[in-house]
């Protein structure tokens, strides 16, 4: 089958590939009709994930059709499915908690035991996430293996497009979680760095969830207007001192709640974000933390911080004395996706929710090395891409 591997830093190539095979009896295989790239995916893209290994298969956000079933799936072939990027069991002490990016089962990779150095535990298996996340091949690709498929994968009924559901796989419920994280009471004002798929989701998320005010934090002119248009109020980093314009917003006392949906790679000629690029490219340090620390700082007291943004090594300059200080909670984590996938495909359905508005580009699967680079390199114009398998390659112009 042909598949986008992964060869390095800015190396990412389509290739044939060996077909998957069901492995376990609770494996099913999916041919994939849509796949997207993720801002997760760009940290790949930027060499930022240890553990990478030339020729891995990447993509987690995916869905398509049953065309294989172990012994123990409860799929049936022709069934359309989408698929959480999280793996998880189902019956771990933290799935039946519904914590599945905690699921201590469903990664079983040599190298699970970087994570429990780094991390103190394992963590989850994701789909095409590098070696400490299990090594699964992801679904950018024709065919995928999806293990626990009685667990993850979400029917989806006929009649309903790829384009509607398929963020079901990973931003729509981040975007969610994100929101639910930030704990938003009626009356709030909520602010929102990074206007990506995931910070607009959350914008989303927030205003249903009776959020009063929403301010969004960007430096990218279409991102900041797809915020706007679902009522946020915007705030261009370029033109203004962030931290004052929602002083000056919020009456000198700062957003209720505030969310981090930039992470490890924040854009921006600030000085922390200068000392931090320079200690990643000589690797005395791990991660460019601004927006984090920039969420803390402008956050009200006693008020919450929401981190769906990734981030992956040890942090310099965390401003834990404001933290604490202040009186603020925090909660983070990658999202719990299989504990949010029936409520938010029935407001799908029911046109609650919106998804379409933010696929930019739709390009075959053999143009996925183009997907990346207008991903990364042109984020104005891009907010996301959806990758079709099967379709013949095209010349992609790439934006001035
Ligand atoms: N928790 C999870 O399970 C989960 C799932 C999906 C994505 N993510 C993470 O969420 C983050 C966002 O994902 P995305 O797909 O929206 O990515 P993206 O790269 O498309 O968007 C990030 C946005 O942040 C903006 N930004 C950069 N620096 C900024 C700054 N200093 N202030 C304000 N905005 C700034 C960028 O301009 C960009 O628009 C990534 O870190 C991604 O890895 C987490
Ligand atoms: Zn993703
Ligand atoms: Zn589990």
């Amino acid at each position: 089958m042909r598949a986008l591997t992964w060869h390095g830093k800015h190396d990412v190539r389509m290739e044939t590939v060996d077909d998957p095979e069901i492995i376990n009896p609770r494996d099913a295989i999916i041919k994939v009709t849509s796949t997207a790239i993720c801002g997760s995916d760009l940290h790949l893209y930027d060499g930022f994930i240890p553990t990478m290994k030339s020729g891995d298969i990447l993509g987690h956000e995916f869905m398509g059709e049953v065309v294989e079933t172990g012994s123990g799936s409860t799929l049936k072939k022709g069934q359309r499915v989408v698929v959480p990027f999280v793996i998880a069991c189902g019956s771990c002490y933290f799935c039946t908690k519904h914590q599945y990016s905690c699921c201590d089962n469903s990664n079983p990779a040599d190298n699970q035991d970087i994570s429990e150095f780094g991390y103190g535990n394992r963590m989850s298996g994701l789909f095409g996430y590098s070696h400490m996340t299990g090594g699964y091949a992801g679904g950018q690709a024709e065919y995928v293996r999806v293990p626990y498929s009685d667990v993850g994968p979400i029917v989806v009924p006929d009649g309903v497009d790829d384009d509607k559901v398929l963020f079901l796989s990973d931003i729509l419920p981040t975007g969610w979680m994100a929101a639910e994280n930030a704990d938003i009471e009626p009356g709030d004002t909520v602010a929102v760095w990074g206007c990506g798929p995931v910070g607009l989701f959350a914008i989303q998320s927030a205003m249903l969830m009776g959020a009063n005010r929403i301010i969004a934090i960007d430096h990218f002119p279409h991102r900041l207007e797809l915020a706007a248009k679902f009522g946020a109020e915007t705030i261009n980093f370029n033109d203004v001192k962030v931290y004052d314009a929602l002083m000056e917003m919020t009456g000198g006392i700062g957003p209720d709640a505030v969310i981090d949906s930039v992470g490890l790679e924040a854009h921006g000629l600030f000085v922390d974000n200068v000392v931090d690029q320079i200690k990643v490219s000589t690797f005395l340090g791990t991660d460019r933390i601004h927006a984090l620390r920039q969420v803390i700082l402008a956050c009200r007291k006693g008020g919450r911080v929401s981190v769906p943004a990734v981030y992956g090594g040890f942090v310099d300059k965390f401003p834990m004395g404001a933290f604490m200080e202040k009186g603020l909670t925090m909660k983070t984590g990658q999202t719990h996706v299989q504990h949010y996938t029936p409520a938010l495909l029935n407001a799908i359905i029911e046109d609650k929710i919106d998804t379409t508005f933010l696929i930019s580009h739709r390009l075959p699967l053999e143009n996925a090395p183009d997907g990346y680079k207008l991903f990364h390199d042109h984020q104005n114009e891009t907010t996301k891409i959806v990758l079709k398998p099967g379709m013949e390659k095209i010349q992609v112009e790439m934006p001035a």
